[in-house]
């Protein structure tokens, strides 16, 4: 169902905000993994990884579903469609993927947070998990990258579904 001009600015506006607000948090969350692992300051260290708890709960959780949740609005309320166009298909597995992967990483992020409020990390505690951390904030970092490239460019390849259409539109 198409929706009208405005509305769909505004449902473009929303998007934009939350997919691009998403990215941004994204980079929050590289920042504190990096002062988590390389902070000599135990304090320093203990606030990274107790920031990260309200940071992916309250900021990264929700801005994943809402740019997932405002992506569906534009490609099915307009002309793109959901399984048209190969970049819309990608970037709704690049979201899908990176909201599965953010609730699980959020785990590890709460067994961090939980240690370091007990007592002061030093540099070999839970080495394994907090390189995991960073590894995988880094890793969504790119693919959102990613995301917002293809967003912009748009590049013109159409699935086998997207030929279809456009020849029974023809
Ligand atoms: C993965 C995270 C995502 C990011 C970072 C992202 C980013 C963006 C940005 C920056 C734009 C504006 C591009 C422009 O107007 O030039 C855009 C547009 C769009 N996005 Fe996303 N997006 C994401 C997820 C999704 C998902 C999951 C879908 C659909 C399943 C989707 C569908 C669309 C559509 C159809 C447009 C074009 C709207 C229009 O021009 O009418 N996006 N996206």
């Amino acid at each position: 169902m198409a929706m009208n001009p405005r509305l769909r600015k505004l449902a473009l506006t929303a998007h934009v905000t939350s997919s691009v607000g998403w990215l941004g948090a994204v980079v929050v969350f590289v920042v504190l993994a990096v002062v988590g692992l390389v902070s000599r300051d135990p304090q320093t260290v203990r606030g990274a990884y107790l920031a990260m708890e309200p940071t992916g709960s309250f900021v990264l959780v929700p801005l994943s579903f809402a740019s997932l949740l405002t992506g569906l609005v534009q490609a099915l309320g307009s002309t793109w469609g959901l399984f048209r166009h190969y970049w819309i298909v990608i970037k709704l597995l690049i979201n899908v993927v990176a909201t599965v992967l953010l609730l699980v990483h959020m785990q590890v992020v709460g067994h961090v947070a939980d240690v370091a409020a007990r007592a002061a990390l030093s540099g070999g505690d839970l080495v394994g998990m907090r390189v995991q951390l960073l590894a995988d904030a880094a890793a969504a970092l790119l693919v959102l990258i990613v995301a917002v490239t293809l967003s912009v460019y748009k590049p013109k390849g159409l699935t086998r579904y997207g030929w279809r259409r456009r020849h029974e539109a023809r």
